[in-house]
């Protein structure tokens, strides 16, 4: 048998798709000490780690509360179930639908009209890490000249969340962003509170059951999760879905072709290459998964980039195929039944609706404008990353817009 591979050494940094390949066949269930966590790779076991209510989410909150305050995403039981219906409805498709589809093709226009006429672009730099904040910014209802300011703090948001290294100059540009984004949002919070208008914010600040509200601390919180959880995931998205339809030329000609395969792109997308590799999840009791017992309280690390190559559950699952039979892809609700790209149960992702359209509106206006789209010379999209991952930059050309 080979070695059990380790999730922090180069080996893994350059192809985790190998590596997973080996912990799932010969190594589903790993202690790895120097993460102090057990990993878990196969479909089903990251499935029950998602949906099984003895795992939880609480070991979260030391890696998350610094930067945001406290969140869904650290929440369990009613807590979280209260607090996310708040939320939720303005993530649902009437309300995308009526109110933020505009708001989505307006932001992607502009993106694009500003790098239509030269012939090449990083479609990463100068569309997919812009395109999820301006839309965030302008659904919240938030000045337009503010999209370079939230894109920064964006930035310093999900440095902070990816410094494994611990470098402190990150780390201290992550806890000033949560310092400069409350007294940002808080007079604004207030501002809505007395004057409500049409948008996300006011929904946000006005949303009411049974008698609780959110505090100004909530809403500032979940306006900080917001910024990392839809901006860095639906970047990584869209560049994946351009990388994966250029990698397979044929394909890409097929969805250039018929824009019904789109939704079928992105879904197949989030299975094969997914922007979250891996999430924390703790188990509350001593509980059985392929290959062993976890301990209660320990932290499990759930590998949805393994799980989504899983040979148990997809038929040749290392291979990009938006025609594949083994994916829903009639609405993102029913994808998720299919890939774990974003998770299950309690925690199931409340931008799932958003994100799709996103990508859809985003993905079909790229084509339009960009004919004979190839990828740059010396190029190669490579992904970068561990607990999130995706190409780092994708130059590239085209036939100018004249
Ligand atoms: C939760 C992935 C886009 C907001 C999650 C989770 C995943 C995920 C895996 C579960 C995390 C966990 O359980 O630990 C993705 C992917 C996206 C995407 C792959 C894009 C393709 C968005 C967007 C938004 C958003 C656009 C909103 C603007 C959230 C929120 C949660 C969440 C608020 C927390 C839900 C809860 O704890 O109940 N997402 N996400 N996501 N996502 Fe997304």
């Amino acid at each position: 048998a080979q070695q059990a591979p380790d999730i922090l050494s180069p080996a893994f940094a350059a192809d985790p798709y190998a590596s997973y390949r080996v912990m799932r066949e010969q190594y589903p269930l790993i202690w790895h000490e120097g993460m102090q966590s057990y990993i878990v790779s196969r479909y089903a076991d990251v499935e029950k780690a998602f949906k099984d209510p003895v795992f939880t989410s609480d070991n979260y909150d030391w890696q998350l509360e610094p930067v945001h305050g406290r969140t869904i995403l650290q929440m369990g039981g009613r807590e979280h179930s209260v607090r996310r219906a708040l939320v939720a409805p303005a993530f649902r498709g009437k309300e995308l639908q009526e109110k933020f589809l505009p708001v989505i093709e307006r932001n992607a226009r502009e993106l694009i009209e500003a790098f239509a006429a030269d012939g090449s672009a990083d479609l990463v730099a100068q569309f997919a890490t812009w395109f999820p904040i301006n839309v965030i910014v302008d659904m919240l209802g938030l000045p337009r000249e503010d999209h370079a300011r939230f894109h920064g703090w964006y930035t310093s948001i999900i440095g902070f969340l990816g410094n494994l290294t611990q470098d402190p100059e990150v780390t201290a540009a992550g806890l000033r962003t949560r310092e400069e984004l409350a007294a940002y949002m808080i007079p604004v919070i207030q501002e809505r509170r007395a004057n409500p208008g049409d948008d996300l914010l006011s929904a946000l600040c006005t949303a009411e059951i049974d008698g609780t509200t959110m505090s100004d601390e909530d809403i500032k919180a979940f306006v900080s999760l917001l910024l990392a959880a839809g901006g860095e995931t639906t970047d990584k998205a869209i560049a994946g879905v351009f990388r994966n339809l250029l990698a397979n030329p044929d394909q890409l000609a097929a969805v250039r072709a018929d824009r019904e395969l789109v939704p079928a792109a992105f879904a197949e997308t989030l299975r094969f290459t997914p922007p979250v590799h891996m999430i924390m999840r703790q188990p509350s009791a001593d509980v059985e998964l392929s290959g062993g017992t976890v301990t209660a309280g320990k932290t499990v690390t759930c590998l949805i980039g393994s799980a989504n190559r899983d040979g148990e559950r997809y038929a040749d699952a290392d291979r990009f195929d938006v025609f594949r039979q083994d994916l829903t892809t009639a609405n993102a609700f029913s994808a998720a039944a299919d890939h774990l790209a974003f998770a299950l149960g309690r925690h199931f992702c409340v931008g799932a609706l958003l994100a799709k359209a996103e990508i859809e509106v985003g993905v079909n206006q790229l084509l339009d404008a960009l004919p004979d789209l190839a990828l740059a010379e010396g190029e190669t999209a490579e992904e970068q990353g561990l607990f999130t991952r995706g190409p780092a930059s994708l130059r590239v050309t085209f036939t100018p817009k004249g």
